[in-house]
């Protein structure tokens, strides 16, 4: 039998719960200890998921237990923190949600933090874990449906990082490219000119690594994710598995092909649950992430670039940007989570909040 890895869950909220079930029911990972900052819900966390090694946060989870994997499901604010305790711990992983922190220059250290002591760093439950998502990823770089021509964004507007930074994670899979510079509009000025990017509609031109100029839309289109076009195919995420369509019928429009997924192997949890197996995959084989460190990052840092180029009226800027101090807040929920922002998730919700649908 494989080696059964230790997991500690540090943040137990609604997300959290979550990734303790999906932890609970693979058959090569234990829940060993959970950190959870308000004291109702650590102890229901803790009967719930039947967890007696429970503390305050990971300080002091670290001084007692030595997890092999650290599960990171805090708000933004609070991730820096936990994953430097995690590493300096010695943990074999360390994982983390969306978005992660808010300044480049936090996000840069904890990356090299994990790096230098050859910690695998995930990036936790983007959508750019679907399993159809990476397999259709998977058939682009093979040239199934020929060369990559061009690529678009859309809907990337009203929190250009705290849910946009999907956006940039599946455009960076679908292409294979990295992000070399931003050119940017955006409004309302009163948006451009807070910190966090609630309400911040931007449209930008990003160039690619590869050469390709991709256009990014404020508003939905028709669609609000990412399209990616070949000669004569098109390749369009709109949240869940890709839409692919290939030639075209005697009109000129678009045949929507039906080439079937793969199954999931646990199908009730979703990309939480494929994210999670390519974590397990990297620290047990070396294998590819599904979502790092390094995307969570890229898809900061293209917001970030793009709130400056705005501010700047339409100034190209390369990337990786050269000030590393610059930043960009999501909004309260996500940055400071539901107690402190107002949307608290009750002691009763903590208890009985239905998970994953049993017969999904
Ligand atoms: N990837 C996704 O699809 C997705 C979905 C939902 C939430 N999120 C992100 O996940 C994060 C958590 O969301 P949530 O809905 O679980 O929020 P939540 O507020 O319900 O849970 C956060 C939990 O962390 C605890 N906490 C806060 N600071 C702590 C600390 N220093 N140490 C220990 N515990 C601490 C809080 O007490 C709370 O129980 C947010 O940043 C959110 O943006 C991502």
């Amino acid at each position: 039998m494989a080696e059964k890895y230790t997991v500690a869950i540090i943040g137990c909220g609604r997300l959290g719960q979550h990734y303790a079930e999906v932890y609970q029911t693979l058959p090569n990972t234990e829940v060993i200890a959970i950190a959870e900052y308000n004291p109702e819900r650590r102890k229901i966390v803790g009967e719930r998921f039947g967890i007696s090694a429970l503390y305050e946060d990971a300080d002091d989870l670290f001084r007692h237990e030595k997890p092999d994997l650290s599960v990171i499901v805090l708000p933004g604010k609070f991730i820096k923190d936990a994953v430097i305790a995690s590493a300096q711990a010695g943990v074999k992983g360390v994982s983390v949600d969306k978005p992660v922190e808010a300044r480049l220059s936090d996000v840069d250290e904890m990356i090299a933090e994990c790096e230098k002591r050859g910690i695998v760093f995930a990036g936790g439950n983007l959508q750019r874990a679907i399993g159809e998502v990476q397999e259709a990823a998977r058939w682009l770089h093979a040239g199934d449906f020929g060369e990559i021509r061009g690529a678009s964004v859309h809907g990337w507007g009203g929190e250009i990082s705290g849910g946009g930074c999907q956006h940039i994670a599946v455009l960076r899979l679908f292409t294979g490219a990295e992000i070399t510079e931003v050119i940017a509009w955006g409004a309302p000025q009163e948006a451009l000119e807070k910190d966090d990017d609630e309400g911040l509609m931007i449209n930008a031109q990003f160039k690619l690594s590869n050469g390709l100029i991709c256009p990014i839309f404020s508003e939905a289109t028709l669609t609000r994710g990412v399209d990616v076009w070949t000669d004569d195919a098109l390749i369009r995420w709109d949240w869940g598995p890709p839409v692919i369509y290939q030639g075209f019928d005697d009109a000129g429009a678009r045949i929507r092909i039906d080439r079937p997924y793969t199954p999931l192997k646990y199908p009730r949890f979703s990309y939480l649950g494929t994210s999670i197996l390519s974590f397990l995959d990297a620290v047990e084989n070396g294998g590819e992430l599904y979502v790092s460190g390094h995307d969570l990052r890229q898809s900061l840092e293209a917001a970030v670039a793009a709130k400056h180029s705005a501010l700047r009226n339409n100034a190209p800027l390369s990337l990786p940007l050269a000030d590393r101090s610059l930043a960009l807040y999501p909004r309260a929920y996500r940055w400071l989570g539901g107690d402190q922002s107002g949307l608290v998730q009750t002691a009763q919700q903590a208890l009985e909040d239905p998970l994953f649908p049993e017969s999904a």
